[in-house]
Parts: C-alpha cells; structure tokens; sequence
C-alpha cells in the first residue's frame, strides 16, 4: 500500500499534498496502489502562465517553456512510465491535453500503454464568448483515457433519451427475425411485448459542462485551474468509493477536492510551493460554484419572449436573452455602436418600456434605441426613444383616424 500521509494541516482525511517533482516522488511509491491517475500537466505553449487572486493580493505562475517538442516528449515518458507501474492491474489514466500537445500525448499513450488499451478520446465542449474573429473559437479540450489492463473499473453514467428519440417504441422488445434484422417481438395476440426498464443511452464522450466563469466562487485565481464538475465526473466514472486517486501536476488541487467529495483518497503532487499551500487551503475549505447551467439546463437561459421576437422576424438581429431592457441588437452597428430595440410589453406603460430601454442602451452605450409600441398610446414619444408601431397598432390607429 502506498504510504498516504494524513494529518498535515488543511489536508482531509486520505488525501496528501507533496511539493515535489513528480517523477521523483513517483519513484517513492508502490508499484500497482494507484487506481486512477488524472493528469493535467503544462501543455508546451511556449509560455509561462499567470493569473491572480480576484483581490490581486496573491500571484500564481508556473512555466511551460520546453527546449525542444522532443524535450516536452521525453518529459512527460519518463512520467507516464512512473504513472503506469504505480497503477494497480483494475486502474486508469486520464491525461488533459492541451490544443497544441493532444497529437504528442495520444503517441505516448499508446507508447507506454499500448494502442489496445485506449478507451476513449473525450471531448469537454464549453461555451465561450469572445468577439475574436480570426479562425474558429476553440471551445473544447481533449482528455485521453487509457486502462492498465483490459479488466478496469467503468461505472456506466445514463443520459436522458434526446427529446427526438421515440421512447414508446425504445420500450418494446426487439429480436432478430429469420434474415438477421432487428424487428419488434410481438406476443400471439401480435402486441408489442415490453422490453423491460430503460435506463437511457449510455453517456458519449462529449461532455457538455461549463468552464469556470470569471466570477465563480471556486475560481482560486491558479492559471489553468479546472472545474470540480469535470473531475467528480471522470472520478465517479472510473474509480470506487475507497479508491485511491493520483494527479501527478495538481496545481490548485482541483482532483483532490473532487476525489474527497466523492469519498475517495488523493495524492497530489506539483512543484509549484504556491500549488502545495493552495491546493491544501481548499482542502479544508472546499467551495464549490453552483452550475445553474447544469441544475436548470442551457434552455432555461431561453428568456427573450417569442411573442416579442416574433414581432421582430426579418430583421438582421441578435436576440438577447437575459437582458429586461433589450430584446434585440442589430447586426449592424451605427457610428460604431450597437443598434438596441425592445418590444413593449402587453400591459406595460409606455413610459416604463421607454425607461427600461433607456437605461440597458446606455449600459451597453448604444447609438439609437428602437421601442415597439404595441399598445396604442396618446401623448408625446418618450425622450430619447425611438418609436415603431406593431402592425397591431398600426392597423388600429388607421380605422380609428378613418372612422
Ligand atoms: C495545467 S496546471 C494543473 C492545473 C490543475 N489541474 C488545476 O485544476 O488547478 C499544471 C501544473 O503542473 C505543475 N508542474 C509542472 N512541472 C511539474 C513537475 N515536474 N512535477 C509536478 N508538477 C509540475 C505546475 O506547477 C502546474 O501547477
């Protein structure tokens, strides 16, 4: 068994931190203890990465500068065979790459594991803002997953049938008719017989969970820290409750957190003194963001109001969802700065819509401000508004004035 200190300040029970070099505190340890390894290493960009604390009063680092691709390559070997003796028989490795490095670490893997024991290359898709347009938006990191042997621990996840996928049918047995087609297996009556409990389709290997925004609450200020989400899921894939985790290059500690939450041990590793002392800090004082994405799905961010958006059908616009002032702003901009339009409310005083568009224009300094009037009104236009009847009201008017 491995020796996994406990007891040092800010560390929970089963999980240890060591300021280290991996490759020397692997050769310290057992051979076959480990029964996942999740590693995050420095991804050879070429670059020493720096962050901060939201308060600014603590700085982190770490550098990712290598000689030669060669060099980075020979580096992270010498780590993978550690990696792979310190696995027991059942156990798995995780390895987080990098956009530029993913080609580098698949060749080691398959090296050092062999191609036959690849399991799957998963795909973590985020959404991303960004007003860049050069190129296509990386929104996704790539994270290989390899097994010691071909007797592993997987703990299959479900995910809900697609709203598209016919359920009702799903529930029926199916069999193998006399040309090896798959057909729907009927009783003596010709009824449909029911195939028994569904529990979903097995989860795929893109993984739709959202990064840490800027002002999430788990954010520690570490460059390139990672969402607790992301690791309770491969942890809770691959590993048993007891199961000990490894992660090689812990940085702000993310894999610890989540292996203890999950009620598995942990030993993180990292060079970085600063790593060490924070990862230790959230040990014993672990915060976690509430994903309102993943509690409430991404359709629940669906506010605009159709009936409003219907009114604005054919005109070159994006639609904000979250915004009570705007409903729309134009593809164009004017003078340099967005076109904003909003839609009055059935019931809603004209005053109190012009008001409310006034306030989210100037916020996002708009050069002119669009209302639609939907219910007629008398008196004259609010300041700074400009105004475009709904055929509704348009219509209304016209009868009025000829009647
Ligand atoms: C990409 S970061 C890990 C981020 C981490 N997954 C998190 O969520 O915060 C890589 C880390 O590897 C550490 N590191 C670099 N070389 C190392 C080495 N030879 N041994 C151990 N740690 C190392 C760096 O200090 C850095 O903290």
């Amino acid at each position: 068994m491995a020796a996994v200190t406990t007891g040092e300040p800010g560390e929970a029970s089963g999980c240890s931190v060591h300021r280290d070099d991996c490759l020397s505190h692997l050769k310290t340890m057992t051979s076959g203890v480990v029964d996942l390894a999740y590693l995050d290493p420095p991804f050879a960009t070429g670059r020493t990465h720096r962050l901060h604390t939201r308060d600014r009063t603590t700085a982190y680092e770490f550098e990712d500068v290598w000689e030669t691709p060669e060099a980075y390559a020979s580096f992270l070997r010498e780590r993978l065979v550690e990696i792979r003796r310190v696995l027991a028989d059942s156990g798995c490795v995780f390895f987080h790459c990098g956009r530029g490095s993913g080609h580098v670490a698949r060749c080691l893997l398959d090296e050092v594991f062999g191609p036959g024991r690849f399991r799957s290359e998963i795909i973590w898709h985020y959404r991303r803002w960004s007003s860049g347009s050069s190129g296509l938006l990386p929104a996704h990191q790539t994270i290989h997953y390899y097994t010691k042997t071909d007797s592993y621990v997987f703990n299959p996840i479900w995910d809900a049938y697609s709203p598209a996928t016919n359920v009702d049918q799903l529930l029926q047995r199916r069999r193998r008719d006399a040309f090896d087609k798959s057909v729907y297996e009927r009783d003596e009556q010709g009824r449909p017989v029911p195939g028994g409990a569904k529990r979903g389709v097995p989860m795929s290997d893109v993984w739709d969970l959202p990064h840490l925004n800027p002002k999430a609450r788990e954010r520690t200020g570490y460059p390139t820290q990672k969402p607790l989400v992301l690791l309770e899921r491969i942890i809770a894939l691959a590993s048993r409750p007891g199961d000990l985790v490894l992660d090689p290059f812990c940085g702000s500690g993310t894999t610890l957190i989540a292996a203890a939450a999950l009620g598995r041990r942990a030993i993180g590793v990292d060079v970085s003194e600063q790593a060490v002392a924070l990862t230790r800090k959230r040990l014993e004082n672990p915060v976690r963001s509430r994903s309102r994405l993943l509690e409430r799905g991404r359709e629940a961010y669906r506010k605009a109001d159709p009936a409003s958006l219907a009114l604005l059908a054919g005109l070159d616009c994006v639609p904000v969802q979250r915004n009570a002032g705007i409903d729309a702003i134009l593809e164009e901009s004017h003078d340099g700065r967005p076109v904003v339009v909003r839609v009055q409310r059935p019931g809603e005083p004209l005053a109190e819509a012009a008001a409310k568009l006034r306030r989210a224009g100037a916020a996002h300094q708009a050069s002119r401000l669009f209302l639609v009037v939907r219910e007629p009104a008398e008196g004259p236009a609010p300041e700074g508004v400009e105004l475009i009847e709904s055929p509704a009201v348009a219509i209304a008017r016209r009868i009025k004035a000829d009647s």
